[in-house]
């Protein structure tokens, strides 16, 4: 998406983690980016510059020239191309070149040619990350503008365990993909709720629903991608990592959401409601487990939840857009386009359990967007990543229209 059609140099340093290059530069190529691959001669003892080729289709720059025919590589050609340079992995010995201007090999020279944004991805033992040059040599990167993709914590090639491994590759991609996406929603406030709630019955027990959260958070970080402060009141999911700019407030029941909703809802200003919330609630939440009686089979008398996306509807004043969901499987449409008006929101995202690859726990969807100006569009069945920017492009039109 936002990946699409940019210039992107892979510098590959010889770390172990040079292997996960070649996740990474798929990952890369999918997302619609093309890619030059630059190895140190270190690098290409670990991953073959075969194996980078043919993933990106373009032959691997590692000399200045080619030996055979004498073509010379230029650097500076290759760094004014460049939409961004990643280095992954960067080793001690990269960084500290970097941070000192040592132009001894091709990938050295292009970053100091590289008039575009470096990110850099460092790959170490503990220890050498941890030693003062290396401490000092990234801060020079980073107060020269470099942005520094930290290495995560976990068990090392050396078996030993701590701060080193380089970033996963799909971690790497959404350093990238934030950087390129549009900050078109500067100084704009969402709420946003996600996953399911949990209606307690007992200390062990609750009603609750299959919702996986991925679609909210997925519009969480897409609106925060694109500049907008963020705040998701979530259900009980088991997501980690969002954007910068996104807050999370973890609830359990529907009326914690509400009550939260009420709370953040009169300074935003637009909300988006994704959340499965429960309907009904058990009207007595039992303080101790209940048992299992030898021939009684337990009722459970439950109450009607709140409809937050209503009550939000009631509350909303000029200016701000309310967004909802609607999970159908039968008469679609005309369910959706019921409860826009019901509830009083601008806009519903509709979902039907009849296709396949939309909905729930899936990692794609397909969705019908209504407004309440009377437009609707239909789309594709896509990533939920996808999806949220689709769904953040009718927002921010929509927000244009009124
Ligand atoms: N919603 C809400 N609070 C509720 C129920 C739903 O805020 N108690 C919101 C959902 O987040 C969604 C929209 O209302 O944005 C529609 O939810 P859905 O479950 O499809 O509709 P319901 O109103 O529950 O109607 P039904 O279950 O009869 O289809």
């Amino acid at each position: 998406m936002s990946l699409k059609g940019k210039h992107i140099i892979l510098g590959i340093c010889g770390g172990i983690a040079a292997y996960k290059c070649a996740s990474l530069a798929r990952l890369l190529i999918k997302a619609g980016a093309e890619v030059q691959v630059i190895m140190t001669p270190a690098a290409k003892e670990f991953i073959t510059p075969l194996t980078m080729s043919t993933l990106t289709g373009k032959p691997v720059i590692s000399e200045f020239f080619t030996a055979n025919t004498g073509q010379w590589n230029s650097h500076v050609d290759l760094g004014l191309w460049a939409d961004a340079m990643l280095i992954a992995p960067a080793t001690a010995s990269t960084i500290g070149k970097m941070a000192n201007g040592v132009a001894d090999n091709m990938l050295v020279t292009t970053y100091l040619s590289a008039k575009s944004q470096v990110f850099i991805a460092p790959s170490m033992d503990l220890d050498m990350m941890r030693h003062p040059s290396t401490v000092r040599n990234i801060e020079l990167l980073k107060s020269y503008g470099n942005i520094i993709i930290e290495p995560a914590e976990g068990e090392l090639a050396s078996h030993l365990i701590g701060k080193g491994r380089m970033e996963e590759p799909e971690n790497i991609l959404k350093v990238l993909d934030y950087y390129f996406t549009p900050k078109d929603l500067q100084g704009q406030h969402f709420l946003v709720t996600a996953g399911p709630t949990f209606e307690k019955i007992d200390p062990v027990r609750f009603i609750g629903n299959y919702s996986s959260g991925k679609m909210g958070y997925a519009l969480a970080n897409e609106a925060a991608a694109r500049g907008a402060e963020v705040t998701i009141v979530s259900g009980p999911v088991d997501i980690k990592g969002v954007n910068p700019g996104v807050k999370i407030v973890k609830i359990e029941s529907a009326r914690q959401m509400l009550e939260q909703c009420e709370k953040i809802f009169p300074a935003v200003d637009c909300a988006i409601m994704c959340a499965a919330v429960a309907d009904y609630a058990p009207v007595v939440q039992h303080e101790t487990k209940i048992k299992r009686e030898k021939d009684e089979i337990p009722v459970i008398h439950l109450m009607k939840n709140p409809d937050i996306a209503a009550t939000l509807g009631k509350a909303k004043r000029a200016g701000q857009l309310l967004v909802g969901f609607a999970l159908e499987t039968d008469n679609e449409d005309v369910n959706a386009v019921d409860k826009l008006h019901r509830k009083n929101l601008d806009m519903i995202v509709l979902n039907s359990l009849k296709d396949a690859g939309a909905g729930f726990g899936t990692d794609t969807n397909k969705v019908t967007i209504f407004t309440s100006t009377g437009r609707q569009s239909q789309f594709a069945l896509k990533s939920k990543t996808e999806v949220a920017a689709d769904i953040v492009d009718a927002i921010v039109s929509l927000a244009h229209e009124s």
